[in-house]
């Protein structure tokens, strides 16, 4: 079977459920991971190995991990912030490991309680204790399309922390939009930059609708290139250490997006328009996507009797 044209991974029951002020059990949370890898992803972002007092809402990390199904032909990922981050998600054997730093020195300091520097040492330092193991490493690049503190982010010092992400010898890059700040343009400039030093199939998009436009960035992206997203079941999501954060792009409503314009995801679109039509059960409000609310395109409904 080929590749998919589009590489979706979901990172709703991390980015998702971080934000989430009331507690999701951890048998929903693992009922939730099985359901997504049922669903066909090949890459899952389940928790995160941070600090429980920053984010109470997956302090309970290590046992989803432990439950979970681990499904032939996904990778369970776990995003970590720091070196104890690291041991405790090798401990739950994660796949791959996450680490994050913002663009911005003011956000990581608000987010991570450092700035590059201390970033950087513990990704090295990671870096050396995961080597020899069968476990990749993604670096992401948190506020690469603009800071809630800071502003714009020159498109230089996006491409310098890259470099340095890839001197560490890392898998792979992400660009994140942490607060939807991105808009096309600015996507399409960026992305054709980084992939002078990332190859489409290691460099993941990360977008955010906080403003709208996430969906409209998802195609400038692929325009210029990129051909891997994480997307959030429901559009849930965002950072708990951004003002005015809100929900990653959709998944379903990329998904939709995507087959609609003839792109294979190898995503089974039904299951997931069902698991998200679980979330607010399990988050207790009303979740932003769309295509569960308004059913796929081709869910014809009968005439009104009176036009019969
Ligand atoms: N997992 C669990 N506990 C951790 C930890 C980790 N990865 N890293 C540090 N801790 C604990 C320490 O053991 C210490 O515990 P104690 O108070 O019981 O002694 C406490 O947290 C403080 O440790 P310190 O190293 O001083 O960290 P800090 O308070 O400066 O916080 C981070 C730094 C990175 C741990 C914290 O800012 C964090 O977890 N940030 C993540 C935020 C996030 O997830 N944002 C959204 C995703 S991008
Ligand atoms: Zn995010």
């Amino acid at each position: 079977m080929s590749a998919p044209a589009v590489i979706v991974q979901e990172v709703g029951p991390r980015d998702g459920l971080q934000i989430e002020p009331a507690w999701v059990e951890t048998a929903d949370k693992v009922a939730l991971v099985d359901g997504l890898s049922r669903a066909g992803f090949s890459r899952i972002e389940v928790s995160s190995f941070v600090s429980p007092k920053a984010v109470p809402a997956l302090r309970d990390a290590a046992e989803v991990f432990a439950r979970i199904e681990r499904r032939p032909g996904t990778v369970y990922v776990a995003l970590v912030p720091n070196l104890k981050g690291a041991e405790r998600a090798l401990e739950a054997r994660a796949d791959e490991l996450n680490l994050v730093m913002s663009a911005s020195e003011t956000h990581n300091h608000v987010n991570m309680g450092m700035g590059h520097d201390g970033s950087l040492a513990a990704f090295t330092r990671i870096a050396e204790a995961v080597r020899g193991l069968p476990v990749a490493v993604n670096a992401t690049v948190a506020t690469a399309f603009g800071c809630p503190f800071e502003g714009a982010q020159p498109p230089d010092k996006i491409a310098a922390i890259v470099a340095r992400y890839l001197d560490l010898g890392v898998d792979g890059v992400t660009l994140a939009d942490t607060t939807g700040m991105a808009n096309p343009r600015q996507v399409r400039d960026l992305v054709r930059r980084i992939l002078g030093q990332v190859p489409a199939d290691r460099l993941t998009l990360h977008f955010h609708d906080t403003r709208g436009l996430g969906l409209v960035n998802v195609l400038a992206a692929q325009e210029a290139g990129a051909r891997r997203f994480d997307t959030s079941l429901g559009g849930l999501g965002g950072c708990p250490f951004a003002p005015g954060a809100s929900g990653n792009v959709c998944t379903e409503d990329l998904v939709n997006l995507c087959h609609e314009t003839g792109l294979d995801t190898g995503l089974d679109l039904p299951a997931l328009i069902r698991l998200s039509r679980g979330l607010p059960r399990l988050v207790g409000h009303d979740s932003r996507g769309q295509l569960a609310k308004a059913g796929l395109a081709c869910d014809l409904h009968p005439p009104p009797a009176a036009a019969a």
